[in-house]
């Protein structure tokens, strides 16, 4: 079932071939919505200039090669020279029934690509903060949405599992017992850990001697200190763990792949480029020097390899994540779902990677940006106390707060209902607001605000969803059993199958730009055309029982559309709301 658009522009630009000749075949006509008809074509204007002729009059002789038999009911030239293009009732309904006779709603099968995607990326015995809530949910919709698409997707948590601070906290880890509660912070509260073995390295120069000798027992590989750092590692993996869990997002241990995974593989790097001549030493420390990398006084920025002490850094670990994942994962196109201030680290580990010839130009890498997430002072979120977030205490605040909104909203719904929903409500309400705004921008984190059962969010799709389904208990059918064949009469029911027809293209432009952004929007569009059909068309109070098998099928379709793009999303769609 193509899409409006994907039916029209070959037809048009067939048009055009036909009235003027192959020369001018390329000239591809623009079709957007339009308030006058259902497609507005921009395929004269440009056209004319080459030419040399009015727009109106190039555009009525596309007219008039025009065959859209079948598809469109009229086709005029409208303003300037613009084909205004309204659909066919019948074409709209076929398609509708199409998309509703497809499992796969009208998406396409991609050619498949191997899309290692890089995401969420915490830090062992470190709280994770909103910025990795934000990469998380950003990735894993990606990961979902590319998979969809027909990809082989291949999750790379590329946690930050070692270096110098795992001296002092295996030290502490000593200190405070194998196995005590205050050992178990690392799985709780691991910030509070963190700070305590910080403020003994800081505070305590025999601390911080045996701390120094403990990383390099552990660069050196010994038995003893790699068991405790793996108990540490263990520790963080079961915190990260919680949170996915209590979030929804796919991620397994199957899919770590932590910076310590390279160790093996940094000397080499490092031995290749030098002998290569690609990294020098300057000042003690082996860095690469790239052309167009200038800092203060035009002074060349290096991407450092190896320290001077002989360590290596983050910028080797990810030369590594390149080559691996081009190498060894035999990756088309490579997504390092990232903050955005990491931008020129990225760009220098890349562009290294291509002087050594580990990263060619048939692999695609990106760079998904991931902005700031705000508290309300517009700064980085604290929690109330000032003190840095904590992940998991506002997964619970968000839902404890949805409780109160659904007891308030649904007081008719029983409690065992309402408390099964809640927390789908505000763990959706998080990630539908994070998804929703482009990911390379900023924005404050207002649960009230997410809650809401109104406006762009993820408890109004949520509710729609809902509505539907309710629908159909009190019809007395479930959604699969309303198969009718659709009409399309009324200008809301023609609004709506025009939006469900759109879910494919939606789909296609996510994968290819990377915005899951753009999902919410159309959903939020497609849950108002709903909304305005619901209200004007009465479904189950139809006079005409083909009119009423008709209405149902529409929502049966609107249903599966939501529910599934919401689970792109990341979003569970509750029974009942
Ligand atoms: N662990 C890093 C952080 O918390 C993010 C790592 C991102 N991935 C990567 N390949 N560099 O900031």
């Amino acid at each position: 079932m193509p899409s409006p658009a994907a039916e029209l522009t070959p037809r048009i630009s067939a048009a055009i071939t036909a009235a003027f000749g192959d020369d001018y075949a390329g000239s591809d006509p623009v079709l957007r919505p339009s308030q006058f008809a259902d497609l507005q074509a921009n395929a004269a204007l440009a056209l004319a200039k080459r030419l040399g002729r009015k727009p109106r009059e190039v555009a009525e002789q596309i007219v008039a090669q025009l065959d859209v038999k079948g598809v469109c009911s009229s086709v005029e030239v409208s303003g300037p020279g613009f084909l205004n293009l309204t659909l066919d009732p019948a074409w709209i309904s076929a398609q509708a029934g199409g998309t509703a006779a497809d499992p796969r709603l009208g998406v396409p099968t991609e050619e498949r690509q191997i899309v290692p995607i890089d995401y969420s990326a915490p830090n062992v015995a470190k709280e994770m903060h909103a910025g990795h809530l934000r990469t998380t949910v950003v990735g894993d919709s990606l990961a979902r949405t590319l998979e969809h698409l027909g990809h082989t997707v291949i999750r790379q948590n590329h946690i930050g599992d070692w270096g110098t601070p795992f001296g002092m906290l295996i030290e502490h880890l000593l200190d405070v017992g194998e196995g005590s509660d205050e050992a178990r912070l690392v799985e709780q509260d691991p910030n509070a850990f963190y700070q305590a073995a910080r403020t003994k390295f800081d505070g305590d120069p025999e601390f911080a001697n045996r701390a120094r000798a403990r990383v390099v027992a552990l660069q050196a590989g010994d038995a003893e200190t790699l068991r405790l750092w793996r108990e540490l590692v263990d520790l963080s993996k079961q915190y990260f763990n919680r949170i996915y869990s209590a979030l929804g997002v796919t991620l397994t241990d199957d899919d770590l792949a932590g910076e310590s995974t390279y160790n093996d593989q940094l000397a080499a790097i490092c031995d290749e480029l030098e002998s290569r001549g690609i990294a020098t030493m300057s000042d003690g420390a082996l860095c690469v020097f790239l052309d167009g990398y200038t800092g203060r006084e035009n002074k060349p920025v290096p991407l450092i390899i190896r320290k001077s002490d002989g360590g290596y850094g983050y910028g080797t670990t990810d030369l590594a994540t390149v080559k691996y994942r081009v190498e060894q994962l035999h990756a088309n196109r490579v997504l390092y779902v990232i903050g955005a201030p990491q931008a020129l680290h990225l760009n220098m580990v890349w562009d290294t990677a291509r002087k050594a010839g580990w990263l060619t130009d048939d692999v695609e890498v990106v760079h998904v940006q991931i902005g700031n997430v705000l508290g309300p002072d517009r700064k980085m979120m604290r929690t109330r106390s000032g003190n840095p977030l904590r992940l998991m205490e506002l997964v619970d605040e968000a839902k404890l707060t949805a409780k109160k909104v659904i007891d308030e909203a649904r007081p008719d719904l029983d409690e065992a209902t309402r408390a099964e929903i809640a927390p789908q409500i505000g763990v959706g309400a998080i990630k539908y607001a994070d998804l929703s705004v482009a990911h390379d921008t900023e924005y404050v984190f207002d649960l009230e605000r997410m809650l809401s059962l109104t406006g762009n969010t993820g408890p109004y799709l949520q509710y729609a969803a809902a509505r539907i389904r309710s629908i159909f208990r009190n019809a007395g059918l479930t959604a699969d059993q309303a198969t009718t064949t659709i009409t399309i009469a009324e200008p809301a029911e023609r609004a709506l199958a025009l939006a469900l027809l759109e879910f494919g293209p939606v789909l296609t432009q996510v994968g290819a730009l990377l915005e899951p952004h753009r999902l919410c929007g159309y959903l939020f569009d497609l849950a108002q055309a709903f909304s305005a059909f619901y209200e004007s068309c009465p479904v189950l109070k139809a006079d005409d029982p083909a009119v009423r098998d008709s209405r149902l099928a529409l929502c049966a379709l609107t249903l599966r559309v939501l529910v599934q793009g919401l689970d792109l999303l990341g979003v569970q769609a509750p029974e009942r709301m």
